[in-house]
């Protein structure tokens, strides 16, 4: 395949970000087919033009089964809010089209699952927006574990914090209505749950509590409306390989602007890594003669490919959008049915598996197996 026809639903904060990742994918990896283009959907004529414009789509479109029954359309870029995640995917999928869908998968366990079944029944490929499994820092700590760096591990730690919801004042908007799930449980919990699947494997057993700091918020056309969502999320973890964990969630954490902060404690040392600093991260060995041992830092280069196809300097860092090329990029190579480092319906539907386990945790006030 020379060419891929792509669509792309939604053109907001995450569907610019796709719209970067078609466009930026081929000049940086210079493989694979060559993005065309095709047909960009939003929820009026005139903004779906304005944006197909900007991002450089051919057509545009109100109507979002009118770019999926589109016959060039090859792979759909799903970036709408949650709640339509589920028929945009299997509508999609039904039509032949591979499908790019952001995080979470889906609101209720049930729509993920049917999510799933239609990718299986399609035979098309997936991806799920776990962008942080892409960062280059991300697959050299894969590597250190697995050569036993910091030996088995035995606890983890991740927090992901941000302040986009800290102003009690802050609107009421999607996030806030029970239609986009859980709150920060599924909106962030997915995320470090990502990085669990992808450095360990899966979550067995889960404790959770989740919290609403403030009842209700602000409506733009004036008066106030009861919150729906959790902003904050605390769990604890028995992880499938033994490890006992510990996951901190919260949206309103005045001061964190993309904080995912993780800890990995193993018998001869610990790694530590955080979204804010996406360009390094420490690690600590036990085996450092004693006078002279501490955190080392380490900074993303050109040794950690593929960092080396954006820019041939160590140290000068890649950012947020370059991650989202870079599972652009895996997403083709698994079209291409090569070996590919991506996220698809059927591995997350275990992260949805895990984040309804700690729903029902919170619901019931007991440890429930994923
Ligand atoms: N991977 C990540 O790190 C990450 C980060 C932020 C958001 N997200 C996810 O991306 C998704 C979108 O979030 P966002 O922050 O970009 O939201 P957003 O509100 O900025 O953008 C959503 C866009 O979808 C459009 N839209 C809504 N309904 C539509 C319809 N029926 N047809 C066509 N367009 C429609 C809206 O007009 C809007 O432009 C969410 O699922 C969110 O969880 C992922």
């Amino acid at each position: 395949m020379k060419q891929i026809g792509v669509g792309l639903i939604g053109t907001g904060y995450m569907g610019k970000c796709h719209a970067l990742a078609w466009n930026g994918v081929r000049p940086v990896f210079g493989d694979g087919p060559r993005p065309r283009l095709v047909h960009l959907a939003e929820v009026s004529a005139e903004l779906a033009a304005e944006r197909a414009d900007a991002f450089g789509f051919a057509r545009a479109t109100s109507d979002w089964r009118a770019l999926i029954a589109d016959p060039e359309v090859d792979v759909v870029s799903i970036t709408t809010p949650n709640a339509f995640h589920a028929e945009m995917a299997i509508a999609a999928l039904e039509a032949g089209k591979h499908v790019w869908c952001e995080k979470p998968m889906a609101v209720g366990f049930g729509d993920a699952e049917r999510m799933a079944a239609a990718a299986h029944r399609s035979g098309k490929v997936t991806a799920l927006g776990y962008n942080y499994i892409q960062n280059p820092v991300m697959r050299q700590i894969r590597r250190l574990l697995e050569d036993g760096a910091i030996g088995a591990v035995n606890h983890v730690r991740f927090e992901m914090d941000e302040d986009f919801m800290a102003d009690p004042e802050a609107p009421f908007y999607w996030k806030s209505e029970a239609s986009s799930g859980y709150g920060a449980l599924d909106d962030f919990g997915v995320h470090p749950l990502s990085l669990m699947q992808f450095l360990f494997g899966g979550v067995g057993r889960v404790m959770a509590q989740l919290a609403m700091p403030y009842a209700d918020r602000p409506l733009g056309a004036g008066g106030r409306r009861a919150v729906e969502t959790w902003d904050i999320a605390s769990v604890l973890m028995e992880l499938r390989n033994g490890a006992s964990g510990v996951m901190a969630l919260n949206r309103s954490a005045w001061g964190r602007k993309g904080r995912i902060a993780m800890q990995l404690f193993g018998w001869k040392g610990t790694i530590a890594y955080d979204q804010e600093r996406m360009n390094e991260f420490q690690l600590y060995r036990s085996e450092d003669p004693a006078g002279s041992q501490g955190f080392r830092t380490v900074l993303a280069g050109p040794v950690h490919p593929p960092y080396d196809r954006f820019i041939p300097a160590p140290g000068h860092g890649l950012g947020f959008n370059e991650l989202k090329i870079i599972e652009c990029h895996e997403l083709l190579r698994a079209i291409g049915g090569e070996p590919a480092q991506i996220i698809g319906f059927a591995a997350g539907l275990e992260i949805e598996r895990a984040v309804h386990a700690m729903a029902e945790s919170h619901r019931e006030g007991r440890w429930v197996e994923v």
